[in-house]
């Protein structure tokens, strides 16, 4: 990302809303990132423009040497709600993400659909509506279904927030191994600062209007628990930093 800005037009007769200002970032491959900030800083226009839903108005987004210009099946998209076709099964929905794949018989694409589907802990679910899922199930169906295709970079907007907190860890646990075994960069958004520490290799911390004010390194080795010492203090640690950053306008 060099030097990317986003200004919208704001409400009828308002002023328009600068919803990032001069973002610049580098992620290299493999690495787990985590997006961090307050309600209205950015995070999801950021991740549209990544995503190539959305064009800047200002800066460059490149993905190795090409620049991002619209959708592509390499960068997939994890939305907050998991955005699942009810009318199919699970197995449609994963298979439905592969539809843009060609290079694969309907055979290949359907093992490569259940193996996703197994990795994600749904083995037994294929034939399930998607009525008849629990919240944690849909958002794994939705991760099978983005990680089927085989994308070199998987985008995920908040994809926990909607679930309780036991469901939430585990997946964590299982988050932290796909991401093991796939070696995929993701780039994710959060507002929670420990979900972050747990996840990323990397917390950025956006701030309003959409700028980048940290950019912490997580080294803590994996798998990481929710409740470790080690993890809860750096949590504390970035949110300290957070808190003195808005202190002195963002400039910490
Ligand atoms: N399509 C749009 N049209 C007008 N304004 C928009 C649009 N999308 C976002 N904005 C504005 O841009 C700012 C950033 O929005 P964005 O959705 O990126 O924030 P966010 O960090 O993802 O927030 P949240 O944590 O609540 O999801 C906000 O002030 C929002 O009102
Ligand atoms: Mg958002």
């Amino acid at each position: 990302m060099e030097g990317l800005g986003k200004t919208f037009p704001g409400p009828k007769g308002g002023r328009p809303v600068q919803a990032l200002r001069e973002v610049s970032f580098t992620v290299a491959a493999g690495e787990y990132v985590c997006l961090l900030g307050r309600s209205g800083c950015g995070k999801s226009t950021l991740l549209a423009i990544v995503a190539g839903l959305l064009a800047p108005d200002e800066g460059r987004c490149y993905c190795g040497d090409e620049r991002i210009t619209g959708p592509d099946r390499h960068r997939m998209l994890m939305f907050q709600e998991p955005a699942l076709f009810p009318w199919l099964n699970v197995l449609d929905n994963v298979l439905f993400g592969l539809s843009f794949v060609d290079n694969l018989t309907p055979g290949e694409k359907r093992n490569r659909a259940e193996h996703f589907l197994e990795l994600v802990g749904l083995a037994d679910c294929l034939n399930f509506r998607i009525h008849e899922l629990s919240g944690g199930m849909k958002q794994r169906v939705a991760l099978a279904r983005a990680l089927a295709p085989d994308p070199d970079i998987l985008l995920m907007d908040e994809p926990f927030s909607a679930l309780d907190a036991m469901t939430r860890e585990q997946l964590y646990e299982d988050l932290q191994k796909i991401w093991q075994q796939t070696h995929k960069t993701v780039l994710m958004v959060t507002h929670n600062v420990r979900e972050a520490v747990c996840l990323g290799t990397r917390v950025l911390a956006l701030e309003r209007p959409g700028r980048i004010v940290a950019d912490h390194a997580v080294t803590l080795p994996y798998p990481r628990g929710m409740n470790d010492v080690a993890l809860a203090e750096t949590a504390a640690h970035i949110s300290g930093f957070l808190r003195q950053s808005e202190e002195n306008g963002g400039q910490a």
